[in-house]
C-alpha cells in the first residue's frame, strides 16, 4: 500500500462531478468502454487504476477486480462493487500470472510514463490469448492538444483560447499531471511486446467545445475520435 500523495487524491469528487455534468460525453465513453470490453460474462477481469469505479457502476462488475493508486478513488470504487485488490500503481503491485480474462487501462495510461513495464506486467497476467484493452485521449486528438495547452500555459483561462473552450472542461490539474501518450506510440509498445490482432474503437468525433451536446455512436479506427480503444491479445 502506497502512502505517497497520488496524482489523483483529492480529486475523487472533482473527477466524478465532469463526467456528471459532461452527462452526454460520459454517455458517449461508456459506450466505447462497453463497445471495447465485449461480453464480459464469466469473464476475470482487471481494471488497471480503477479510480473511483465510475465506468464499472454501469456495467456488472462482480467479477472485477481494480488496482488504484489513490486511496481516496479507490475506497469509492470499492463501495461501487469492484473489487479493489491493491492500493498501488502497476508499477509496484504483483499480479499473478496467466490469470485474467481480460486487463484494461480505462485513461490510466495517460498518467503512465514508462508504458513498456506496465504493459508487459499485464501481459504475463493474461491468459493465453487473454486481452489487453486501452481506452485514452490520444496526445494527437483536439482534447490532447486542448490538455496540453492548458498545462503549458498552466490556465485554460487564456486569450488563446476564446471561443474555443467547453463550457465545463477537464479539471487543469489533471490535465496538467497527464503524460500525454499518441495511439500510435501505444500500439508500437503493444507489438514490440508480442500483443497481435488488434482492433480500434473511437468516440468524441466532435470537436471539444460541441462533444457533450449529444451521445455520439461508437466508430471503428482511431485516427479521428478524442477517445480511443486499443484492443489487443496476448
Ligand atoms: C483518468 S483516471 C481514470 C479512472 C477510471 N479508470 C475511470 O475511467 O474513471 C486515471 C486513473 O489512473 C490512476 N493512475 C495514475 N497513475 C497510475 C499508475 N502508475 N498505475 C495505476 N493507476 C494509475 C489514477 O489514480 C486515476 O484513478
Amino acid at each position: 500500500m502506497s502512502a505517497q500523495r497520488q496524482k489523483f487524491d483529492g480529486y475523487a469528487a472533482q473527477y466524478d462531478e465532469w463526467f456528471m455534468k459532461n452527462s452526454n460525453l460520459f454517455a458517449s465513453e461508456l459506450k466505447l468502454f462497453q463497445k471495447a470490453l465485449g461480453n464480459i460474462e464469466g469473464k476475470r477481469l482487471l481494471s488497471v487504476g480503477c479510480g473511483s469505479g465510475l465506468f464499472e457502476s454501469y456495467i456488472d462488475c462482480t467479477n472485477v477486480e481494480g488496482i488504484e493508486p489513490s486511496q481516496d478513488m479507490g475506497a469509492i470504487a470499492q463501495k461501487r462493487g469492484v473489487n479493489v485488490i491493491a492500493h498501488s500503481t502497476i508499477e509496484d503491485v504483483e499480479l499473478p500470472n496467466n490469470a485474467y480474462d481480460i486487463v484494461y487501462f480505462n485513461g490510466s495510461s495517460s498518467y503512465i510514463e514508462d508504458l513498456k513495464p506496465a504493459y508487459a506486467k499485464c501481459k504475463r497476467a493474461l491468459k493465453e490469448g487473454g486481452r489487453l484493452i486501452l481506452l485514452d485521449v490520444p496526445k494527437e486528438s483536439a482534447f490532447g492538444f486542448m490538455y496540453l495547452l492548458g498545462k503549458s500555459l498552466g490556465t485554460y483561462d487564456h486569450g488563446y483560447l476564446d471561443g474555443a473552450m467547453p463550457s465545463l472542461p477537464y479539471p487543469l490539474a489533471l490535465a496538467a499531471s497527464g503524460v500525454w501518450h499518441t495511439t500510435e506510440e501505444k500500439i508500437d509498445v503493444l507489438k514490440e511486446l508480442g500483443f497481435a490482432n488488434f482492433t480500434y474503437y473511437q468516440t468524441l468525433i466532435r470537436n471539444p467545445l460541441y462533444t457533450n451536446e449529444e451521445p455520439e455512436e461508437v466508430q471503428e479506427g482511431y485516427k479521428s475520435g478524442g477517445y480511443v480503444a486499443i484492443v489487443a491479445e496476448q
